[in-house]
């Protein structure tokens, strides 16, 4: 194992993108919205395992080719053995996106989940630009945190007791002042696709609503259970003191943060495997064409 964060994820990543899209929805979104219809070679903007690349490659013209690039090592090693249990065609790229140079050869740039992790998400939206050929598409998965937590309904309970929203904006305002970092980048991404120059701009919405309840099959209910958990749906929030330091190293007040942890504790308390829940992440997909 390396001392590299994703590359500890793994597990995570594996068991929560399955929350997002339902596979018809992906396929009527290649078909039917941005109609590929000749193969293409697609790049993936922090690629993680490859998860954008396992979805969209199958639903593609054949001959459609996959670059993942990532930071992680341990990651795209992992990406590549899942891949050479697939006919798909796949390589990867290790190293910094920050810093390494990426070839102008692509027919669409993509990236999911990464943007939000980015100090300066503009200037990543250029080089992802910067690699497509005329005529070529970018396109963003990127999650807005906001709108998702808000989504969060646990049968019973009031929303209120559960999700604190204007102490979480405060948060995440916060912290995106302060590192750049922004969790709400989804909605964003459209306004900056367009002021960089991308014609035909538009943005849909990831479809699935994750509905867990008394009539989920059992064992699709304990892989759902422990994926919202990973997710960060009723994690415990941990041990008050620290997590109180924290809230507040982070912007709030120590009333809000005392707010925040009763919040997560009772989801935390409250969510249970007979429980009844719905969950929609509403990612944000951001897309726009090159012109040169
Ligand atoms: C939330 S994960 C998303 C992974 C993948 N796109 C997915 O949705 O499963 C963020 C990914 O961005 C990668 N990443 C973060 N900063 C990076 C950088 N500067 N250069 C390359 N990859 C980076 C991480 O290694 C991680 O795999």
């Amino acid at each position: 194992m390396t001392d590299y964060y994703w590359d500890n994820q793994i597990d995570y990543l594996r068991n929560t993108r399955k929350l997002y899209y339902n596979d018809d929805y992906l396929e009527f979104l290649i078909k039917m919205v941005w109609k590929i219809t000749n193969p293409i070679n697609i790049i993936d903007f922090g690629c993680g395992y490859g998860f954008l690349g396992l979805k969209l490659l199958p639903m593609l013209p054949e001959g459609s080719t996959y670059t993942g690039v990532d930071k992680g090592e341990e990651l795209l090693c992992q990406a590549k053995k899942i891949f050479n249990h697939t006919s798909l065609e796949a390589n990867f790229i290790q190293g910094d996106i920050e810093e390494i140079n990426i070839e102008c050869k692509y027919g669409v740039a993509v990236c999911h989940a990464f943007l939000l992790h980015m100090t300066d998400a503009r200037k990543i939206i250029q080089k992802m630009i910067d690699s497509v050929s005329d005529g070529g598409r970018v396109i963003c998965f990127e999650p807005h945190w906001i709108s998702n937590m808000a989504s969060y309904y646990l049968d019973g309970i009031e929303q209120s007791q559960i999700v604190n929203l204007g102490v979480l904006q405060k948060l995440y305002e916060a912290d995106s002042k302060r590192n750049g970092k922004d969790g709400n980048i989804g909605p964003r991404v459209p306004i900056m696709l367009s002021q960089l120059g991308l014609r035909d701009v538009e943005c849909r919405v990831s479809d699935k609503v994750n509905i867990f309840d008394q009539n989920t099959e059992f064992e699709d209910k304990e892989a759902l259970y422990s994926a919202l958990k990973e997710e960060g749906l009723g994690q415990e929030p941990g041990e008050w003191n620290e997590v109180i330091e924290r809230l507040m190293a982070r912007g709030l007040s120590r009333e809000e943060a005392r707010t925040q942890y009763e919040a997560e504790e009772s989801l935390s308390k409250n969510f249970k495997l007979n429980s009844g829940l719905t969950y929609t992440p509403g990612m944000k997909i951001s897309y726009g064409v090159v012109r040169r």
